[in-house]
């Protein structure tokens, strides 16, 4: 290893141990691997995307695309916080324009208690054989996947994406109770998938709860936090990396600062200095680019990223990101750049 790869290799997992003593912040996006890259469009026109998921090859060859083509910082697992959807039975397909739709929402306490029992490290086998793979060729840290209690259930109720979560809050305000079992359950499984990809070899965790901020500070803390917190406390290593993300998270940075997570995942919201002030320097601090400045020129991009390094220099648990996902229609050129812009940076 070259010592430009050695510092590499360590810039990730330096910052998220709030660590980092180089000039630049490590770089990786969120959906890295994804439909604004022709190659993956080129891979996923020959397959299903869950075929895309389980082969362990095909799997391994998409995650590897954004270390190949941009050479990121880290690498992240190809997956879906959905796969859990799909272990318990309940079928999940990509319509084109609509995206996921599950198979027979579940509509009442009933439909939870007839969610099959499942052994996640069965089911879900082909984790581990996609992880080993991996780690037999990265040079940098491989981060892994959850999807957050409360987002997972507000796919297996609403069916699909919602821009209101309708059936979901109503639920949770109707039948507390129920609604709770239904997040306990999901929050066990979530225990389970983590477990899996820890032992397998994962470098880090990123929970996905990408809705948490359609609720109200109680039910925050009700539905989301308690059950991330379940999550933290229930994996197999207390001292295990786990990164938290949620949309809009950042009204919520101080709660979630309060979990055992080595770093938040911050929106693009936010001020990140101010975020920091709030969260202390313990906690790594993970974002938070607006994803709509890649569809700027290359002189808009260098201009919003150099204010976010500028805003973050010498914070030394800063993990340079976008504050959600990159979007499938950008330019790939619009996102090299940004990765070299970052990569440069001294
Ligand atoms: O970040 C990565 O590159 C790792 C892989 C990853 C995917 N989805 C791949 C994917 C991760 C971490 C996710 C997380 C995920 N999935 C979340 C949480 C993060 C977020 O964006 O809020 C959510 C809510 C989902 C559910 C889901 N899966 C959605 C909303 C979609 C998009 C549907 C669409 O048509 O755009 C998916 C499908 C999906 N997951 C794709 C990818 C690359 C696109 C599938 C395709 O090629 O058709």
């Amino acid at each position: 290893m070259s010592p430009q790869e050695k510092v590499q290799t360590a810039l990730f997992s330096e910052a998220l141990y709030c660590k980092n003593e180089q000039k630049r912040p490590p770089i990786w996006i969120m959906r890295q691997a994804g439909r604004y890259m022709p190659e993956y469009k080129k891979i996923r026109a020959q397959y299903d995307f869950w075929d895309m998921c389980r082969i362990p090859e095909i799997a391994s060859e998409v995650t590897l695309l954004p270390i190949n083509l941009l050479d990121v910082d880290a690498a992240v697992l190809f997956s879906d916080i959905l796969l859990i959807v799909e272990a318990l039975g309940r079928g999940v397909s990509f319509e084109d324009k609509i995206g996921p739709v599950i198979d027979r929402p579940i509509t009442c306490e009933r439909d939870i208690d007839l969610l099959p029992q499942i052994a996640v490290e069965e089911k879900l086998s082909f984790i581990t054989e996609i992880i080993h793979n991996l780690k037999g060729t990265l040079k940098v840290p491989l981060i892994g996947l959850c999807g957050g209690p409360f987002t997972v259930a507000s796919y297996l109720i609403e069916g699909m994406s919602s821009k209101t979560l309708k059936l979901t809050k109503k639920w949770a305000f109707q039948q507390e109770a129920s609604f709770h079992k239904l997040l306990d359950k999901i929050a066990d499984l979530s225990i389970e998938f983590i477990n899996l990809q820890i032992d397998a070899g994962a470098d880090a965790v990123q929970i996905f709860d990408s809705w948490a901020n359609f609720l109200a500070y109680p039910q925050f803390l009700d539905f989301s936090l308690r059950y991330l917190n379940k999550i933290c406390n229930g994996i197999k290593d207390p001292n295990f990396p786990l990164i938290l993300f949620a949309k809009g998270s950042s009204i919520f940075a101080k709660e979630l600062a309060t979990t055992s997570a080595k770093a938040l995942s911050i929106d693009w919201n936010a001020h990140l200095p101010d975020i920091r002030q709030i969260v202390g320097p313990q906690v790594a601090l993970q974002g938070n680019l607006d994803p709509f400045v890649l569809y700027g020129n290359k002189e808009t991009i260098t201009r919003e990223a150099k204010k976010l390094l500028h805003d973050m220099e010498g914070d030394k648990g800063f993990i340079f990101n976008l504050g959600h996902g990159v979007l499938p229609d950008l330019a790939f050129d619009n996102v090299r750049h940004l990765v070299d812009l970052v990569k440069s940076h001294a």
